[in-house]
Order: structure tokens, then C-alpha cells, then sequence
């Protein structure tokens, strides 16, 4: 028995075409991919971390982070799009390193997703309820704002010294979408598609309206020159120069993360070798052109140090009440529509994790109940309401930077795996049909790598400890299950 035993192309192929009783339906076209892909990427990385990234790592520079983890995204964008054309099936980066790496690198993919999906979904709930509070003040009136305890963890203090308990807003949102995810793809795919035009519409105008209130001293120097804070738990912290520009990309690196979730689609997309390159390259080019913008002109309205204490939560919506006099409609606007934006992000995080796992299940790694599909909806409906339960825990009890930064680094091991994978794949599948190719292998994938594996340098050793725990939690799984239920040997 080999820990790398591989799953046969031909095998995989034939799961993707397998109709029957255990089968999703295919009904997602290229055009609802994209959307798939921009609904999955704007969310609380570009609404939340831009300011926090710019506040504690990289000043205004975070619009040269937003140009480097556009960079390593878009080479391994190039190499998903490579696999997700060549293994059209479920499971995104965890099937196709099965049939370059074999079982047990696939293990360590599929287990490591499980942060970038399943946390990732737990951050931005964290951060939906961020804007719910604010919601509520705007539209309602500050006596009906959620009290601190109730919309932080245990590991939060407000400035005025309030202690959180626990997050119940970021728990309602994960249930609503949870019972939206059972109900069917269809469905959630339709409702996708309006929040995503609502939300590239708030970018835009964003954008538009506020570059006439940039202040350019906020903007100088572009990048501050290395120094030390103190942050709101004692520590000294570094920030500016070079290194707090790569800290900072690791964290808005989260703002791309979800044009993968495009691929774990795969088995639900008609003509997907066509569909998914263009789903996954087409929502990066859009997302990036997007986000450096946005960081350019969040940054030059407000000073970074605003978003250390007041404007930390809720940040894009607290620059405009401060600094854009005259524009309280599009502070609102722009609330309302994350709301709903972010809704889009979870559901999207939530359905990747559900179909990661429910390939792993079929391959018998992880117990079959992660794959029994719902008769009528046919929906891996179970393991929705058992991540409920893991996800809901992370967003109750645990702050959105500390989920947020384990998202980012799991996602960034997780596209190294593939970079190299496709360089493994080239060798011992040369003549497999590809429809897309990335271009200049292996130069192309290796550079993805060094980039994505820059950024977890960024990310610092609090960040590299916690993968590592939870890769070692994921080993004494393997060995402890997987490997003797794994359907192959
Ligand atoms: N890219 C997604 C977001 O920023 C995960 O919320």
C-alpha cells in the first residue's frame, strides 16, 4: 500500500462524465462561472483587510501588495486553469494533485483547503457582522447596535475596554446560507449573479466618487520607512519598507482567494474545459484591475493610521463618513450592498468546502456520510450542516484577522501544491488533452511558487506554527483513517 499511489486520468475522467443516483447536475454555463469566480473574490478581503493591511503592515503601499499577490495569483490562476480543463471533476486542487501527486499530498491539499474554504467562509461572516453593526447605526439608530459582547469573540477587547463573548450575527449568516447551499446550486448560482453586479457596481462607484477626495499627503511616502508599533494586545509590531508591503500582500492575498472556488464547480459546468479557464482567468483580470484602485483611493481619503482605532471596523464605510462630506447615500449604499456581498463570498466558500469534501468522500478519506447527496435537491446536504457546525465555531469564538490570515496562508501552500503539480503532470501525462496550457512551463509555475511562497514568509512564524498544527492534526487523520479506508490502495 503507497502512500503515493495516484488516481488514474482515466478514472477521474470517467467520474466527471458519471451520471446516476450519487451525481450533482451540470447546470452552470461560462458566463455564470465568471460570476461564480467575482462572487467568490470580492468580499471582506478587499472591505476589511485592505485597511488592516495598510494600517499594520504596509501604509499606502498596500496598493503595491494588491500588485504582488495579483502577481502570484495569476500564475497560479494560469496553472488551476491548466488542471481544471484537463481533470473537469470536483475537489479543485485536492482531485488534481490525486492524479499528479498521489494520495497522501492529496490528503495534505484536501485537509489544507478545508482553511482556505471553511475559514474563509468564517472570516467574512466575521466581517459581515462588522457591517451588520453597522447597518444597524445607519439605517436604525446607534441604540440599536448589537452590543460588543454579542458580534466579537472572547479574544477581542473594545477601546473602551468591553470584553466579546461570542459572534451571533456571523452565526446567523452562516446558517441562512448554509440552508441556501442544501436547497440547490441552482438557485444560489441566480441569486450569485445579482449580488455580484450590485457589488462591482459599489467598487466602481467608490472609485469614481472618491478619487476627487484623495488627499495626496495621505499618500506620502507611498512606502513609510521602516518603524515599530505597539498593537491593542502590547506587542511590538514592525511596519513599512519593503517587508510590510509583502506582510501586507499576504494578507490582501485573501481578496483573491474564491477564482479557485471556480474549479471545485467543475462537475456542476457544462462544457467545463471551455468554461473554467475562462471562469477562473476571466474574474482574476476583472477582480485585480478593480482592486488596486480601490486600494489607491481608500488610502489617499483616509490617513492608514485612522484604521488602527477608529475607522478598524467597517473601514470603507467609516472613510466615506469622515472624509467625502456630502456623500452619507453612498456610505449607506455601499453598506447595504456588502451586506448582500458578502453573502455571496460565504456561499460560494461554503460550496467549495461541501465539494471538496464530497470528492474526498467518494475516494474514502474522509467518511461517506461527506458525500450523500439529498434526494430531492441533490445537494451534499449532511456535510453542509456539519460544516455549519466547524465553521460556525471559528466565526463565533475566534477574531477575523487570526481566520483571516490561517485562509490566506492555507490558500497560498495550496496553489503552490498545484504550480508544482502541473510541472509533475507535464512529465507523466504529456500527450493528456489539455484545452488550456500554461504558457511557459515550468518557468511560469515555478515563479508562482516563489511568489506565493514569498508571501507566506510575509505572513509571519504566529501564522507558519498554526499550518502546522493543523497539517499535523491532518496526519494523525490520514494514518489514523484514511489510509485504510481510501477506496484505492
Ligand atoms: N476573496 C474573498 C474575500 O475577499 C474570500 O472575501
Amino acid at each position: 500500500m503507497s502512500l503515493f499511489v495516484k488516481k488514474p486520468l482515466a478514472t477521474l475522467l470517467s467520474e466527471s462524465r458519471e451520471e446516476g443516483q450519487h451525481s450533482l447536475s451540470r447546470r452552470i454555463s461560462s458566463t455564470g462561472l465568471v460570476l461564480l469566480g467575482i462572487g467568490a473574490i470580492i468580499g471582506a478581503g478587499l472591505f476589511v483587510r485592505t485597511a488592516d493591511a495598510a494600517a499594520f503592515h504596509a501604509g499606502p503601499g498596500v496598493t503595491i501588495s494588491f500588485v504582488v499577490a495579483a502577481i502570484g495569483c495569476a500564475l497560479a490562476g494560469l496553472c488551476y486553469a491548466e488542471f481544471a480543463s484537463m481533470i473537469p471533476i470536483s475537489g479543485s486542487a485536492y482531485t488534481y494533485s490525486y492524479a499528479t501527486m498521489g494520495q497522501f499530498i492529496a490528503w495534505i491539499i484536501g485537509w489544507d483547503l478545508v482553511l482556505e474554504y471553511a475559514l474563509g467562509a468564517a472570516t467574512v461572516s466575521i466581517a459581515w457582522s462588522e457591517y451588520l453593526n453597522k447597518f444597524l447605526e445607519q439605517f436604525i439608530g446607534q441604540d440599536w447596535t448589537i452590543p460588543y459582547a454579542w458580534c466579537h469573540s472572547p479574544f477581542q477587547v473594545s477601546p473602551a475596554g468591553e470584553h466579546g463573548i461570542v459572534n451571533l450575527p456571523a452565526l446567523l449568516i452562516l446558517l441562512l446560507l448554509t440552508m441556501v447551499l442544501i436547497r440547490g446550486i441552482r438557485e444560489s448560482a441566480a441569486v450569485n449573479s445579482i449580488i455580484v453586479v450590485v457589488k462591482v457596481v459599489i467598487v466602481i462607484l467608490f472609485i469614481a466618487l472618491g478619487w476627487s477626495f484623495i488627499n495626496p499627503a495621505n499618500h506620502a511616502p507611498f512606502i513609510p520607512p521602516v518603524s515599530e508599533y505597539t498593537n491593542s494586545l502590547g506587542l511590538t509590531r514592525q511596519f513599512g519598507g519593503w517587508g510590510g508591503i509583502l506582510a501586507g500582500a499576504g494578507i490582501v492575498f485573501f481578496a483573491f482567494i474564491g477564482f479557485d472556488a471556480v474549479s471545485t464547480a467543475a462537475q456542476e459546468t457544462i462544457n467545463p474545459k471551455r468554461a473554467l479557464p475562462i471562469g477562473i482567468l476571466g474574474s482574476l483580470v476583472i477582480c485585480t484591475a478593480l482592486y488596486i484602485l480601490f486600494s489607491y483611493v481608500l488610502t489617499g481619503i483616509a490617513h492608514y493610521t485612522d484604521f488602527r482605532v477608529a475607522g478598524k471596523e467597517a473601514s470603507v464605510t467609516y472613510a466615506i463618513e469622515q472624509y467625502m462630506a456630502g456623500y452619507g447615500w453612498l456610505a449607506k449604499f455601499i453598506t447595504l450592498a456588502i451586506l448582500f456581498g458578502f453573502s455571496s463570498v460565504i456561499l460560494v466558500m461554503l460550496l467549495g468546502q461541501s465539494r471538496v469534501f464530497y470528492s474526498m468522500s467518494r475516494d474514502g478519506l474522509v467518511p461517506s456520510i461527506f458525500s450523500e447527496v439529498h434526494a430531492k435537491f441533490r445537494t451534499p446536504w449532511k456535510s453542509n450542516i456539519l460544516f455549519l457546525f466547524f465553521v460556525g465555531a471559528f466565526a463565533a469564538f475566534v477574531p477575523g484577522e487570526v481566520v483571516g490570515d490561517m485562509t490566506s496562508i492555507g490558500a497560498l501552500f495550496a496553489f503552490i501544491l498545484v504550480c508544482i503539480g502541473v510541472i509533475i503532470m507535464r512529465k507523466k501525462e504529456p500527450d493528456a488533452p489539455r484545452a488550456f496550457k500554461t504558457p511557459l512551463v515550468p518557468f511560469v509555475p515555478i515563479l508562482g511558487a516563489v511568489v506565493c511562497g514569498a508571501m507566506i514568509v510575509g505572513l509571519g512564524w504566529a501564522n507558519w506554527s498554526r499550518l502546522g498544527i493543523w497539517l499535523l492534526i491532518g496526519l494523525v487523520i490520514y494514518f489514523g483513517y484514511s489510509r485504510r479506508h481510501a477506496v484505492i490502495k
